[in-house]
């Protein structure tokens, strides 16, 4: 048992495509684990982990209070949360770009007096303008954002872009890269504290080379 409590450690993970990439990356460290049908509660095989499946945007509120004490999320998740975690570990997959885009060749007036922008990350592109002195007015979507330009309903959306490809579809095209995003191991830091030896040693498991 790697708990100091004997009770296993409580991890949340995004559902989604990054989930992928972080059972790979566990089984490589020796954690593995797998999620019965529709199960979202699942032990890691050695029994030192207890994995929540969360929706990604929810992950920060779980860690928050301290239903997972660990938790792996994006920073851009994390930033929109407005919660503070202790990063433990920064992970090399999973990493994807915070652009600004419109569509391809679309005419840029240089006099264009405030920004309209579709997205997500309504408070990631809020602080991002604003720090500029860039005024923007922001319409929230909760996806498909990149359809915003192509109906008309903004020039210009702010969201990730990963392969490229769901721009290149759309037949939209990036204006600037605005920040990298990259994949976090992070705690609560009430739950670190309580737990700070067993936490070290999975993020010592973890950072181990294989
Ligand atoms: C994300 C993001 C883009 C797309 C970018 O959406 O919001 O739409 O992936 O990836 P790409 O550059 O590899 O094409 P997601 O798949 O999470 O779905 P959503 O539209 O429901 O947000």
């Amino acid at each position: 048992m790697i708990s100091d409590t004997a009770e296993p450690l409580s991890l949340a993970l995004p559902k989604g495509r990054l989930m992928e990439d972080v059972g790979k990356f566990f089984k490589q460290k020796g954690l593995d684990f797998s999620f019965d049908n529709r199960k979202l509660v699942s032990y890691d095989k050695s029994g030192n982990l207890k994995i929540f499946l969360v929706k990604n945007s929810d992950l920060p509120t779980y860690v928050n209070h301290g239903i997972a004490g660990l938790g792996i999320c994006g920073s851009d998740v994390l930033y929109e949360s407005g919660y503070k975690f202790f990063n433990l570990m920064t992970f090399d997959f999973g990493g994807t770009s915070m652009c600004i885009a419109g569509m391809k060749g679309a005419k840029r007036t240089a006099n264009e007096r405030k920004l309209s922008v579709a997205t997500k990350f309504t408070k990631f592109t809020s602080d991002y303008f604003h720090k500029q002195g860039i005024p923007v007015e922001i319409v929230k979507l909760n996806g498909s954002v990149e359809l915003a330009p192509v109906l008309g309903l903004t020039p210009y959306i702010v969201d990730l872009v990963e392969t490229g490809n769901t721009l290149k579809a759309n037949n939209l095209e990036i204006l600037e890269k605005l920040e990298d995003i990259k994949v976090h191991l992070v705690v609560n830091p009430a739950y670190y504290k309580l737990h700070y030896k067993s936490i070290k040693r999975i993020v010592s498991i973890l950072k181990a080379k294989t």
